[in-house]
């Protein structure tokens, strides 16, 4: 058994982890503003193991008395504001969130010499920008295009750069498009299959920016939480990044399309203006996180089919 940190904790991707880490038999400690995760998304999980709080992880005294009193063997870095919109409308105060906050606790860990197994920061595919070499590998150039990618790629290098220097062992992901159970869809920064899902079940109209032919390597969450767990647990795996994704592209029309087919249902579209700082074309190579021996299992047609049957089996509980 082992006690792990997890920030984001109430989160899409921070609960779904959660709940496997407690199945795994662990103890977890969650910081969650419930910003945008939720208290309920972590129902199914057996509350002996799980301590939450409701804390900002920009609450740096609270965040370092945290990590020198429990002393964790595992920290996983998910909190954050995930939108990238949402950080073109609030630059700096996503970035005490984004960065500042994941630097206090590289900070923590260095100054108070805290022994950990494995730190995992969080960044995204969105550092690659749009240069238009695809597939986006983890040495292609690196051209954010908005507060959210500068901010990921910042606390990316500063969590490998501390590693080096101090002799922490961290690791970072690039997470491409994950959807699945629990992703929030109550926000206009949502993630988009989860505002695709809800118009779908509501018969709400979709707004699509610009003409759906942009392109993402969508990543079905189970895929997402088994690349954590190799990460976590592979003493190798560190000082250094790792693309997490299927290294398949799918225009937006085309996953809307699937969407239709899997719950048999029309979504109904409006088109609007495309978002500023949009990227437009976006896929994974996954060759680096494969010579770690992963496999993603989903591809879009079988994760949506497992999203949709979740939500059938929700509405029948
Ligand atoms: P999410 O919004 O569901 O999870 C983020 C969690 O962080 C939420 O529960 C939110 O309430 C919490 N949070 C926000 N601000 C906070 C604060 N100040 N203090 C404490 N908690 C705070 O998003 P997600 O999709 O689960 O994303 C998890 C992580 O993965 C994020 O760091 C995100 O940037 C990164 N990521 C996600 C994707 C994706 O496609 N979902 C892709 C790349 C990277
Ligand atoms: C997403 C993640 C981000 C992650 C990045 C990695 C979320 C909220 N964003 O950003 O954390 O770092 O992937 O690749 O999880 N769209 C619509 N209508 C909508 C919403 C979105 O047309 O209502 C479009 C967007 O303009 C965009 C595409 O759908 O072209 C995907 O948008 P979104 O889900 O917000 O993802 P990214 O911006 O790629």
């Amino acid at each position: 058994m082992s006690k792990y940190l997890v920030t984001g904790g109430a989160g899409f991707i921070g609960s779904n982890l959660v709940e496997r880490l407690v199945e795994d038999g662990n103890d977890v400690v969650i910081v969650d503003d419930l910003s945008m995760g939720k208290i309920e998304n972590l129902d199914c999980i057996p509350k002996e193991h799980v301590t939450f709080y409701k804390r900002s992880i920009t609450d740096f005294g609270f965040m370092s008395r945290l990590l020198i009193t429990e002393k964790f063997d595992y920290i996983v870095l998910l909190g954050a504001v995930a939108s990238v919109a949402d950080s073109v409308d609030r630059p700096a105060e996503t970035h005490s969130i984004n960065q500042e906050a994941n630097i206090n606790v590289y900070e923590t860990i260095r100054k108070h010499a805290l022994r950990v197994k494995k730190v995992l920061f969080a960044s995204s595919a969105a550092v690659y920008g749009d240069d238009p070499v695809l597939p986006k590998k983890e040495t292609s150039n690196i051209v954010p295009l908005t507060p959210y990618a500068i901010d990921k790629f910042s606390s990316e290098r500063y969590a490998i750069v501390y590693g080096k220097l101090y002799d922490i062992p961290t690791v970072c992901t690039r997470f491409f498009n994950v959807y699945g159970p629990r992703q929030n869809p109550e926000s206009p920064y949502s993630g988009v299959l989860s505002i695709v899902q809800s118009c779908l079940k509501t018969g709400k109209t979709f707004k699509l920016f610009g003409d759906g032919e942009q392109t993402r390597d969508f990543t079905y969450i189970d895929d997402v939480i088994d690349a954590l767990l190799l990460l976590l647990s592979t003493p190798e795996a560190k000082w250094d990044v790792y693309n997490v994704a299927t290294g398949k592209q799918t225009s937006l029309n085309d996953v809307i399309k699937s969407f239709e087919e899997a719950t048999d249902k029309k979504l109904d579209v409006v088109h609007a203006e495309t978002r500023k700082g949009d990227i437009k074309d976006s896929f994974a190579d996954v060759t680096k996180l494969r010579s770690l021996g992963y496999v993603a299992k989903y591809d879009v047609k079988h994760g949506l089919n497992k999203y949709v049957k979740y939500n059938r089996k929700l509405k029948n509980d």
